[in-house]
């Protein structure tokens, strides 16, 4: 694991569209693990800026999200698949039919799990994953416990996200319970990772990692295992 101190959040956000800009110019049909929260909003805005100046495209490219609520429609302002048109998809050239994002609404959420494991391995794995991480350590939803799962499933989620994410909403009542998440498994299978830490609360996390101490009770922690791992860290964040 790679870990830079960046100046600032604006630093840290050049960094990161500095490795996908140029992973984007080597291999413009490659597949994008991608995030959502506040950490890689400034991320995909010098993304957008790239593309309005021909520097990169996304036609050829496929994505597959970390996570979404569930159940939440695609409507609501804070559900993951919004968020990523909002904040990339309907500002470049992407093909809607290699958007991948749980399905929030899916009847069966637990077949829904399966059937996404399923279409990254059909997609040959993901080869640069972005990653943001939780106050309490958690990627994607994967959240701090005895155990983590390898799959891609169904979790609940710990009061701590809960109250983390209802600034998102109108009340902490509106913060759905659960998510489907990709699991430790897929996230691992990607051949790069890219984590970014920044926002409130987050200098626990950084000073957790900088021991080098692997723990399933701060999930991050577990990304030390793999062989190429980035991590940039927001300097006002760990103050
Ligand atoms: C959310 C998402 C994570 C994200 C994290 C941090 O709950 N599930 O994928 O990395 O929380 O969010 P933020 O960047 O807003 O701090």
């Amino acid at each position: 694991m790679k870990i830079t101190v960046c100046e600032n959040y604006d630093e840290m956000s050049e960094k990161a569209a500095e490795i996908f800009i140029d992973n984007l110019k080597k291999a413009p049909s490659m597949t994008l693990g991608l995030a959502t929260g506040s950490t890689p909003i400034g991320l995909y805005k010098n993304l957008v800026n790239a593309y309005k100046k021909s520097e990169i495209s996304f036609k050829s490219v496929t994505t597959f999200n970390l996570d979404e609520y569930v159940p939440i429609t695609p409507d609501n302002e804070q559900s993951y698949i919004y968020f990523m048109k909002d904040n990339l998809f309907n500002h470049v050239d992407m093909d809607e039919s290699k958007i991948n994002i749980p399905n929030g609404q899916a009847a069966d959420p637990e077949k829904e799990a399966v059937e996404y494991d399923k279409k990254i391995e059909a997609a040959g794995g993901i080869d640069l994953q972005l990653l943001g991480v939780g106050p309490n350590g958690h990627i994607a939803f994967n959240e701090p416990g005895e155990y983590l799962i390898s799959a891609t499933h169904v979790t609940g989620l710990t009061e701590k996200t809960i109250k983390a994410n209802s600034r998102f909403f109108a009340s902490i009542d509106d913060v759905p319970k659960h998510a489907l998440t990709m699991g430790i498994g897929p996230i691992f299978s990607a051949k790069k990772l890219v984590v970014l830490i920044s926002g409130n609360g987050k200098k626990e996390v950084y000073e957790m990692l900088k021991t080098g101490k692997i723990t399933t009770q701060c999930p991050a922690t577990l990304l030390h295992l793999h062989a190429d791992c980035t991590v940039l860290v927001d300097k006002d964040s760990i103050k």
